[in-house]
């Protein structure tokens, strides 16, 4: 017991060391995954997960074609206690022996956000627990630190449905951000994409699918900004040039065969892995005139399941004779054991928050460089 309360009370806001272990429940609500997870750091033991549940929302948005926010967020204050629960459950605990509680902050879509702030701060009020609030990218971009101990610095391409940004990772607070998206996240694209060619939903693995049996060659798509010198990327232009060749081919042979979709899939996919694996390219080589050497390279977000974006930036990864990482897909896309994670370093460097704390819907890790255009269907890029 002591442990617990010697955290609480005589290392709770001076950011030492510890020595003992800490126990944190993460929260995540912030699009539409409902998600709470256990993290234990002991010592300078390999964190460990002792639990992490994630309910999805997908059937509750099937019908619009999209996340609809009023109905994340209500589901999302439905199932938080529900989520919790199970986390300690599985994680074979009960609030008492929890020392923090983590909760994603922002940046997100609001209504979702706030149910997981409400839901902790309620837990860490009742309960006198420190409360963290965590930045939904940091969870992301710490994940190789909780799945393979990789030490700071290291680049980050973090590519998911709303998110696409290339960060170099250089603490627990300090992010710089080498590129991203102007427009459409590279899962955006995927998903838009695959509804035009009447490909099911999540459109990544559907195109990933059919791209299979296609030939990458037979449409020449665009590489999009690779003229410009910076690590910024372009995905939208992408979606309208595969409109583009999908009506010219119903306009000239009255519809499209299985190999036409297999086709266009496959110029798509060549397409995107192309611009990514060039603008990380150039991302390793700027961070490497930074740091005097080029740091590891790591990737998540759901598109990052993708294999033939993940042997690009393989390649690019050993033109640079670095390690690349690539964390399992669970612990890529959203879950909670990343913002415990991301709460558990916090908590290590003195972060706390009170209950001022509040939702944002957009939060750039990187407070220097000026913010990133547009916000996709699954939120702030920031
Ligand atoms: O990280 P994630 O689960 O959710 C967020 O966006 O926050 O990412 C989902 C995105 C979707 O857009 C989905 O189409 C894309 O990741 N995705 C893929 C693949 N699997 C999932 N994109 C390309 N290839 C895949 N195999
Ligand atoms: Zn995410």
């Amino acid at each position: 017991m002591p442990l617990r309360c010697y955290l609480r009370r005589d290392l709770g806001a001076t950011g030492i060391e510890m020595a003992g272990s800490l126990t944190v429940l993460g929260l995540e609500s912030s699009c539409d995954d409902t998600a709470a997870a256990c993290v234990r750091l002991d010592g300078s033991a390999p964190a460990q997960i002792l639990s992490s549940c994630v309910f999805g929302q997908t059937s509750l948005h099937a019908d619009f074609g999209g996340i609809v926010p009023e109905i994340a967020a209500r589901a999302h204050a439905e199932k938080l206690d529900i989520c919790v629960k199970q986390a300690l459950i599985e994680a074979d605990l009960t609030l008492d022996d929890i020392d923090a509680v983590a909760v994603t902050s922002g940046p997100g879509l609001i209504g979702g956000v706030m149910s997981g702030v409400m839901c902790a701060k309620g837990i860490a009020v009742a309960r006198g627990l420190p409360l963290i609030g965590v930045n939904h990218l940091a969870g992301h971009a710490l994940t190789p630190r909780l799945t393979d101990a990789v030490a700071y610095p290291y680049l980050m391409l973090l590519v998911s449905g709303g998110h696409c940004q290339l960060l170099l990772v250089r603490g627990v607070d300090h992010f710089t951000r080498m590129g991203g998206t102007i427009d459409d996240a590279p899962g955006e694209a995927f998903d838009k994409s695959a509804r035009l060619l009447g490909l099911p939903q999540p459109g990544g693995p559907s195109v990933e699918k059919e791209a299979a049996g296609g030939d990458a060659e037979r449409f020449s798509f665009p590489r999009p900004l690779l003229d410009r010198p910076d690590c910024d990327m372009s995905f939208s232009g992408l979606k309208t040039a595969l409109l583009r060749a999908r009506d010219q081919i119903v306009g000239d042979k009255g519809g499209l065969t299985r190999q036409d979709r297999a086709d266009l899939c496959a110029g798509f996919q060549a397409a995107v892995a192309d611009v990514l694996a060039e603008k990380t390219r150039r991302a390793l080589a700027a961070a490497a005139t930074m740091l005097s050497a080029a740091p590891l390279l790591a990737v998540a977000g759901g598109v990052a399941a993708n294999r033939t974006i993940r042997t690009g930036l393989e390649t690019v990864s050993a033109e640079f004779g670095v390690d690349f990482v690539a964390p399992p897909l669970a612990l890529c896309t959203d879950n909670a054991a990343m913002i415990a994670y991301a709460g558990a370093e916090l908590f290590k460097t003195g972060h706390r928050d009170d209950m001022t704390l509040s939702a944002r819907p957009r939060w750039p890790l990187d407070r220097t460089s000026p913010s990133m255009l547009g916000s996709g269907k699954k939120g702030a890029k920031a």
